[in-house]
């Protein structure tokens, strides 16, 4: 199925049911006018994952076209930013060009993002949007590599109802200085660092105002694995439960990643891990920016949630 835009001469095609469009035809290097924004705004509330092929980018429009949908996000870490400080090197390749090896605390992190996770969850008002440009990428042939996501808003939908129950009143702590518990030969952060960023936490259930507070799942499984009122062994044994769920093929698209592909996602509605690859082998090199959130989480005993939900 495609759905051709009438006379803009792009095209947004679903890349699954569940989430997911392709767009192609449309240079993201030159600024959108309004309506092309504003189709461009619709598809991204719908399919939640957009993918523009065959862009071709330096990091002056990558950061302009991010703009476009909200300010952006620094990186906690200074020495992870190429050139700018909005963006974000994502590669298991240095900024000189050298493959770097396994134990290089930037290929740990993406290790680390091989669990599912969304963006900047640790920040009181955690991210809007993620956008990856792919400037190197594995191979036809080679296994993984792929980007993962799941579809927060169905799993909720399709939670049975017991677990519905149990989830509502809980809240996960999110910390970035917590990447450690789970791969500890990531260097501490310095004081500065871990001052700017400390642990918040988030309702397990989101409710999303823009959608009639509709609910969605709202966790990660790479940071802390703190749930508030919990013993740490009850929380990571519910992470695990939660991390088996959402990993069900019905709620789930990977992106396997072409040259030049921009993909932007939602961090509101989505979690996302990269699926691991042989990285002593292949190169692989994604830039990122990050749209800033815009509104605070909220939770299902927000008071216009639980009246969307017929409760006082
Ligand atoms: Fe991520």
């Amino acid at each position: 199925m495609s759905v051709a835009e009438q006379d803009s001469g792009y095209t947004i095609t679903p890349l699954t049911e569940v989430m997911g469009a392709e767009i192609v035809g449309l240079d993201v290097g030159q600024p959108f006018d309004a309506d092309t924004l504003a189709t461009i705004r619709d598809a991204f509330q719908t399919h939640h994952v957009l993918c523009f092929r065959d862009q071709h980018l330096n990091d002056d429009q990558m950061v302009a076209f991010s703009t476009q949908f909200g300010p952006l996000e620094e990186f906690p870490e200074k020495d992870h930013t190429k050139g700018k400080i909005e963006v974000y090197h994502v590669a298991n390749v240095n900024q000189a060009g050298e493959h770097l090896p396994e134990e290089d605390p930037t290929v740990v992190y993406q290790r680390n993002n091989g669990r599912w996770h969304t963006d900047s969850s640790y920040r009181y008002i955690p991210s809007l949007s993620s956008i990856l440009y792919g400037i190197e990428v594995l191979p036809d042939e080679a296994e993984g590599g792929e980007t993962g996501f799941s579809n927060m808003l169905a799993a909720y939908a399709a939670l049975p109802d017991d677990m519905k129950a149990r989830l509502e009143p809980l809240h996960q702590v999110h910390s970035y200085a917590d990447i450690r518990r789970l791969e500890p030969s990531i260097p501490p952060m310095s004081v500065e660092e871990r001052d700017a960023f400390p642990p918040v936490t988030h309702p397990v259930i989101r409710v999303h105002p823009d959608r009639d507070y509709q609910r969605s799942l709202y966790f990660t499984s790479n940071t802390s694995l703190e749930i508030g009122g919990m013993t740490l062994q009850e929380g990571k044994e519910l992470h695990r439960w939660l991390v088996d769920y959402v990993s069900q093929p019905e709620f789930c698209y990977f992106h396997r990643w072409r040259k030049n592909d921009l993909v932007m996602w939602d961090n509101r509605v989505l979690l996302h891990r990269a699926i691991e690859y042989d990285f002593a082998r292949y190169r692989r090199v994604l830039r990122r920016t990050t749209i800033s959130g815009n509104t605070m989480i909220l939770g299902p005993f927000f008071p216009e949630a639980r009246a969307a939900a017929g409760r006082v």
